[in-house]
């Protein structure tokens, strides 16, 4: 066992960029942003607060890069420079306290509601949201959309390095638009960024490929992807999703952040073997870091994913309810206590009423809620 490997700090290779420990607060949509995108108060306090209790990386929840990318109300816009003073703080605040700011970055794609976007959303095919509310026609991207939203996602690092963030993370996984492009479920495209892997692994490599062109050295740029079907999102090959980190690793990626739910099982398409998903990776890209999230809620959690080879752990739903998830975990040989959590408790760590709201649609983890 990787015995207090965990409190042992980190250096990206790549940046030089070094993490005081090897905890991640994974990104986590939170809906606290005012409704424009603005950074709020609120926002700030959930994640500053992480910074301050020793998480040693801070990933924002997704931040929208274009206008028609945005996915929910209350989530936070990097689409324009009215967002930099917000960004700014933000990344500022993070730091104060030795933490590494990320922002994740992304765009809904089909997922981005008509009635919030005010357009018809876009996908990399024509398709029939199946899960909305109401069905939903998605239209097929048009070349003036591919390449409109590669410079989007460009601009949008930049603005993150001007705000002062440490990188951005590319969100790759959980059924938005890099995740439609790269699944053979939702692209049928013909062209040069549909069809064959490697077409359909375009977007997403040339907007690493760009970004990494114009933003510093010591910049990460992190790609998280959906290594494998989970829920609804289909369409995605695992051997592919291998093969993927390899090519992102050779296009420069600081980090792969696999999210496979469960950070410790096994590939389903192996499910009888006996190497656990992560080390397929950690196999395929030695000298790349990499981030996991899934069900990490205890130390010895945390560190057998770092056995199984990853290099850090994001922690998520176990780090909404504990704000100071790595000094409990350090010095306490007591498991942080597990949900249900009560609306009182899940105040105390920095959360406002709309992310308690929007936590009692989590299964099981306000007492009351759902
Ligand atoms: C409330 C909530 C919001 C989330 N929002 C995002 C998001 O914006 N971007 C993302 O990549 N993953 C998001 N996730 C997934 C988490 O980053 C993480 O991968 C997942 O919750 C599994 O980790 P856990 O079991 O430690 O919670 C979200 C999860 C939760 C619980």
């Amino acid at each position: 066992m990787s015995q207090n490997k965990l409190f042992t700090p980190f250096t990206f290779p790549s940046s030089g960029k070094k993490m005081l420990n090897r905890i991640a607060l994974a990104p986590m949509t939170n809906l606290q942003s005012h409704e424009d995108g603005t950074l709020s108060d609120d926002e700030y306090n959930w994640l500053v607060s992480r910074a301050k209790q020793n998480f040693g990386m801070i990933i924002t929840c997704a931040a929208n890069v274009s206008a028609d990318g945005q996915g929910w109300k209350g989530e936070l816009g990097i689409y324009d420079d009215k967002y930099l003073q917000g960004l700014t703080r933000l990344a500022k605040g993070i730091q104060a306290y030795g933490s590494l700011a990320v922002v994740q970055i992304f765009h809904g794609g089909a997922r981005s509601p008509q009635d919030l976007i005010s357009t018809q959303p876009w996908s990399a095919s024509a398709h029939i949201m199946p899960h909305a509310k109401v069905p939903v026609e998605v239209r097929a991207a048009t070349v003036e959309d591919i390449n409109r939203v590669i410079a989007d996602f460009v601009t949008a690092a930049k603005r993150a390095e001007l705000a002062g963030f440490d990188g951005v993370e590319l969100h790759g996984a959980h059924g938005y638009l890099l995740h439609q492009f790269l699944s053979t479920a939702t692209n049928h495209r013909t062209d040069e960024w549909g069809g064959s892997f490697e077409n359909r692994n375009r977007l997403l490599r040339t907007v690493l490929q760009k970004i990494k062109a114009v933003v510093k050295k010591d910049f990460l740029v992190g790609i998280r992807i959906s290594p494998e079907d989970k829920y609804s999102f289909q369409g995605i090959d695992f051997e592919e999703s291998v093969a993927l980190s390899k090519l992102l690793a050779q296009d420069g990626a600081d980090y792969i952040h696999l999210s496979p739910w469960e950070a410790t099982k096994k590939p389903e398409k192996y499910s009888t073997g006996d190497k656990a998903l992560i080390t397929y990776f950690r196999e395929a890209i030695p000298e790349t870091p990499i981030l996991v999230a899934g069900k990490i809620w205890t130390r010895a959690d945390a560190e057998l994913v770092i056995d199984l080879g990853a290099d850090i752990a994001a922690i998520g739903m176990a780090a909404i309810g504990h704000a100071d998830w790595p000094s409990l975990v350090k010095e306490n040989t007591n498991e942080p206590s597990r949900m249900p959590f009560t609306v009182e408790h899940l105040h105390k760590q920095e959360l406002s009423a709309p992310f308690i709201e929007y936590m009692k649609r989590w299964k099981g983890f306000v007492s009351g809620g759902n």
